[in-house]
């Protein structure tokens, strides 16, 4: 007999949502008829224009409020309106290299921006938070694959730093006022929309244009990459599952790529060959990523299904027709 479930529509606020993640989970909660308001200051580390790209479905269905999260009032404007389930909080500045450049924007926007989100919340009596949280926060530990119950306070990066503040805060929050916060440790995702300084994006993108690819290090680093359907489902999973309270998951591919492996499979998407420039490692990065996410199977039914050649073959056929400039 066919199981008959029927779920109540939420109203959520999606912070982040012109990003290449955010505007995913984005689609998929409208998709299924939640109500979603998204919050985004389309900051300048990428392109306007390409976030403006990203929701271009999504307008119309969705209203998209250009604010700050480090706005107090702009989000006590928004929540004040009443009636919003859950925030899923995706809006930071994100990446590894370029917060060597400037530590303090990071931990301003990231970490006071969350704390911010927090407090609207709790102000608004909005009870539910899922938080993109990030793999960096396991810094170099070199105990494989990586389970959310190790320790990780030696971050490598003023970027994951921000990421392990936002956690912490979070499960202090969460037992201060009765929050409940599930801080995702989302593994190098990947696929449409990818933003275009992460490392798949622009490889495809000198390989596309017959330049030569550096690579940091002698091609033996290797990260967990992570379809973005894959994480677009543990992240409404949580949403729809993760217990009250704080909640830590791993959201990864599982299976760890070789950088030099990995620009072999793009050039293969692609139908190139990609010529390879070896540079140093960068201060910063990591020599290995991987996940462990049998917490997140248990709790939130989690299952990584996209493999990677798959993955890598339906992102080469969007960056076909979305090329960057
Ligand atoms: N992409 C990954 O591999 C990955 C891995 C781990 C964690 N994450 C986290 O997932 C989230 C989404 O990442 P993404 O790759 O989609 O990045 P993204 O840069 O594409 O999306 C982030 C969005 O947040 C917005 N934003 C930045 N500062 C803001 C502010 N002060 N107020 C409002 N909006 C602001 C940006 O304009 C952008 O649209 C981030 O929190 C990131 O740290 C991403």
């Amino acid at each position: 007999m066919k199981s008959c479930y029927l779920r109540a529509a939420m109203k959520l606020l999606v912070t982040g949502i012109a990003g290449f993640i955010g505007s995913h989970v984005a689609e998929r909660l409208v998709g299924r008829g939640d109500t979603v308001v998204g919050l985004d200051n389309f900051d300048a580390f990428y392109a306007r224009s390409m976030k403006e790209r990203n929701v271009s479905s999504l307008r119309g269905h969705v209203e998209i409020v250009d604010g700050d999260i480090g706005d107090r009032a702009c989000l006590d404007a928004l929540l004040q309106r009443g009636g919003f389930d859950a925030v899923l909080h995706l809006a930071a500045l994100a990446g590894v290299r370029p917060s060597l450049r400037a530590p303090w924007r990071y931990q301003l926007v990231n970490v006071v921006g969350t704390s911010h989100v927090a407090e609207a919340m709790v102000a608004h009596g909005v009870g539910r938070l899922v938080f993109a949280s990030s793999s960096s926060v396991y810094g170099n530990n070199t105990d494989v694959p990586y389970e959310e119950s190790q320790r990780v306070d030696l971050p490598a990066s003023p970027y994951a730093v921000s990421k392990r503040a936002c956690e912490l805060l979070l499960a202090t929050l969460c037992d201060l006022f009765g929050l409940s916060a599930s801080c995702l440790r989302y593994f190098t995702v990947y696929g449409p929309r990818q933003r275009p300084e992460m490392a798949i994006h622009k490889f495809a993108r000198s390989i596309t244009r017959d330049e030569p690819v550096t690579l940091f290090g002698d091609g033996t680093s290797s990260r967990d990459y992570t379809y973005i359907d894959d994480i677009v489902d543990g992240t409404v999973a949580a949403l729809d599952r993760a217990p009250n309270g704080f909640s830590l998951y791993n959201l990864g591919g599982t299976r760890p790529v070789a950088l030099a492996e990995l620009v072999v499979r793009i050039g293969r998407a692609l139908a190139r060959e990609p010529r390879i420039v070896h540079e140093p490692m960068q201060p910063g990065d990591v020599l290995r990523t991987w996940a462990n996410t049998a917490r997140a199977e248990r709790d939130l039914g989690y299952c990584p299904r996209v493999n990677m050649d798959e993955g890598l073959t339906r992102f080469a056929e969007w960056l076909q027709h979305n090329a960057v400039d």
